[in-house]
């Protein structure tokens, strides 16, 4: 990863900690859950791609991305808290900790994962940015992150549950699940950086084709490797709708190929440094 990458995760991780959300009461551990989860690591995915747009654009707003990067990964991490319930894929793992239904009891990791959700757009609102351009991150991680985005692409992926669907609804499904909450990472980056609708559309776009990698790419993971080395249960996905049971390993490999030459198409679009920066991120994170 290149070095300004990781001081953009570092700072990032420096403020996600300083704000995670402090709750104090006389529960026993619900202040304590809230946090967990983010102690516990993760990649930073999504935080990272909307801080490479600001970075190659707009480097004096990064301190104010943190604010929108963070509330992007506490959506993302109510999204996992959720998924991981015995009623969506019923995982006790989750980036190498204990998951939160296991650690304390379903009503905690159901109400944390809610209590996330809010928090982030608490987040957007509480930031040093501009009223319009909140609104509009607002709007975004709400169109994306909720109802007609990850929300229905995991109704999807649980209702379709040992019926096959067919590779366009396949695809439909994982544009919602994961690949949305991506290209809004991205989009939202852009909109920081005040760049032109046509740069944030293109940014979307490409997002939608790297969260489709990103979602090749966990299901390779659930097939392939063991639950340490993905911190999370493998082999799980056995009922599922994912890239493997459907392509076969190989056959997702090459979709992975296909996607990656589609994006770099695309990437050639977009000015030097973020073109350059996106293409590490994929080396790095996806290949
Ligand atoms: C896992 O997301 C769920 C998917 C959408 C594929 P990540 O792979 O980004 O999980 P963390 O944040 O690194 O734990
Ligand atoms: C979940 O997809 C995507 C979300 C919106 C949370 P998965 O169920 O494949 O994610 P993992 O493999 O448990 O991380
Ligand atoms: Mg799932
Ligand atoms: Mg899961
Ligand atoms: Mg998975």
């Amino acid at each position: 990863m290149p070095e300004h990458s990781k001081k953009l995760l570092e700072a990032f991780e420096k403020f996600l900690q300083a704000n995670l959300p402090q709750i104090e009461s006389f529960h026993p551990h619900y202040g304590q859950a809230l946090c967990d989860m983010f102690k516990a690591g993760g990649k930073r995915f999504r935080p990272l791609l909307l801080l490479e747009v600001v970075y190659a654009y707009e480097p004096l707003m990064l301190p104010a991305a943190n604010h929108i990067a963070a509330a992007i990964e506490m959506l993302h991490t109510y999204s996992l808290i959720h998924d991981d319930l015995p009623t969506f894929d019923n995982a006790d793992l989750r980036r190498g900790e204990p998951t939160l239904h296991v650690r304390y009891d379903q009503v905690t990791a159901t109400l944390v994962g809610d209590a996330l959700n809010s928090h982030s757009f608490f987040m957007i609102a509480n930031a040093p940015l501009g009223s319009d351009q909140k609104v509009a991150l607002v709007k975004e991680l709400a169109l994306n992150g909720g109802a007609g985005g990850m929300v229905l692409g995991q109704a999807i992926d649980c209702y379709f549950e040992n019926q096959k669907l067919s590779i366009d609804e396949l695809t439909f499904l994982h544009i919602n699940k994961t690949a949305k909450l991506i290209a809004a990472s991205l989009k939202m980056g852009a909109i920081i950086a005040n760049l032109p609708q046509e740069t944030q559309e293109l940014l979307y776009q490409i997002g939608l084709d790297i969260g489709l990698l990103f979602q090749i790419q966990d299901d390779i993971i659930d097939a392939t490797m063991s639950p340490e080395e993905a911190g999370k249960p493998t082999q799980n996905d056995g009922a599922k709708n994912s890239f493997t049971n459907l392509l076969g390993i190989e056959g997702a490999k090459s979709q992975k190929v296909k996607i990656i030459d589609e994006i770099e198409t695309k990437l050639y679009d977009l000015e030097d440094t973020l073109r350059e920066n996106l293409h590490n991120l994929i080396e790095y994170y996806l290949k």
